[in-house]
């Protein structure tokens, strides 16, 4: 039986995927599973049980993913899954941008009921006025999962739209429309554009990207939309633009005490995946490759390891995790071969200075065999999956 430690409410539709073999505890210290959300687990004392954690979303800044990696913690997330909710709450950011839509409703409001409010409203108005969306040019920063949708959906709706992504995956190439052009400059892309939205992940690279360079170059009156995370912008940086009205209007998903008091800011408590089909995909995907892993040993997905996929095992799996120096896996044949135990199938990946190898096996290893792999030097983790 596997035990299961839930850090937020996780859509049922997913918890229905695991099978009977499964349960949910609310202890940490005996759990072989996460899931999370939000919930930050960077203070949690996250036990040496714990195979894998599965976050249920794309952001993974609330997990400690080196310290999880160098222990042979696998950490999921779910690319894509919350992809099409996100866009669609950019998209109205940019509207809320556009036009002062927020500041209408709150007039509507405060006038609620009053007998007069269809003519008084016509004179109202112009104060809530402003611009469409169509025509203006959107820069896009980073054309992942979420990038690509919104240039996309963006271009549909008549904007002329630049993508700018020096990672860009063969898969995202193929999925971006033709009309969207190409930017390897990020200045000319911050120059050109009315509208820039950014979708790249908050790492110590990228904490702060958006700060005074890209405010300089920005055109005067442009909408900056952070719908990633907050420290992804400079916020001295950005009040100084706001004031100055060098900066029209920040939408943001990610308000802080400080940006959340601007005058210019437009901010939103975290929606972008608050919609029933992104928490259900990303609920299913995560407990999908959490399973995998148990199971089988596969990494699919994983932001701590590189992936590694036999499909679904057959007989008995060694997943090991260890340094990724020569001879390993040499010796791992070594004692598998003086077995007797044929090596039916092998998957290895490194990623930096960790290696993870799976290997699905003819028969059984001993419990010998298996004190013997894991006591070799650089070898930090064996599971015996069966
Ligand atoms: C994400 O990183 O995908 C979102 O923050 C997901 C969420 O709202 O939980």
């Amino acid at each position: 039986m596997s035990k299961i430690k839930c850090y937020n409410q996780i859509a049922q539709v997913g918890l229905a995927q695991f099978s009977a073999d499964y349960t949910l505890t609310d202890d940490i210290a005996e759990a072989d599973g996460v899931l999370v959300r939000s919930a930050s687990l960077h203070e949690v004392d996250i036990p040496d049980s714990v195979l894998a954690i599965a976050r249920a979303g794309a952001g993974v800044n609330n997990i400690p993913l080196d310290k999880c990696a160098e222990k042979g913690i696998v950490v999921f997330n779910t690319p894509g899954a919350n992809a099409n909710g996100v866009k669609e709450l950019v998209i109205c950011g940019m509207l809320l941008a556009a036009r002062d839509v927020a500041g209408g409703i709150e007039w509507v409001h405060a006038h609620k009921g009053e007998p007069d409010i269809g003519k008084t409203m016509e004179k109202a108005k112009k104060n809530y006025a402003g611009t469409e969306i169509q025509g203006k040019k959107l820069g896009v920063i980073g054309l992942g999962a979420i990038g690509v949708l919104v240039a996309n959906a963006a271009s549909s709706l008549g904007m002329e739209v630049y993508g700018y992504d020096p990672f860009l995956s063969v898969n995202a190439a193929w999925l971006l429309s033709r009309k969207i052009k190409h930017v390897e400059d990020l200045g000319e892309l911050y120059a050109d554009c009315d509208y820039i939205t950014v979708h790249v992940p908050l790492t110590p690279e990228t904490k702060g990207m958006v700060g005074a360079d890209a405010f300089s170059r920005m055109k005067d009156g442009a909408v900056l939309l952070n719908f990633s995370r907050d420290a992804l912008v400079d916020e001295d940086v950005l009040a100084d633009a706001l004031a100055e009205g060098k900066l029209h209007r920040y939408v943001t998903d990610f308000p802080t005490a400080r940006t959340s008091e601007m005058d210019g800011v437009i901010a939103l408590p975290h929606l972008g995946a608050s919609t029933e089909e992104s928490e259900d995909n990303c609920a299913v995907m995560a407990v999908r490759q959490l399973r995998d892993y148990i199971e089988n040993g596969n990494v699919v997905n994983s932001v701590n390891y590189a992936g590694v996929t036999l499909g679904p095992r057959k007989g008995e799996r060694l997943g090991i995790f260890h340094h990724n120096v020569k001879n390993i896996i040499a010796q791992i044949a070594g004692i598998l071969g003086a077995e007797g135990v044929n090596i039916e199938g092998m998957s290895s990946k490194g990623s930096g200075d960790l290696a993870y190898t799976l290997m699905e096996l003819g028969h059984s290893v001993s419990e010998e065999g298996a004190a013997k792999i894991a006591a070799i030097d650089g070898v930090f983790r064996l599971r015996v999956i069966r």
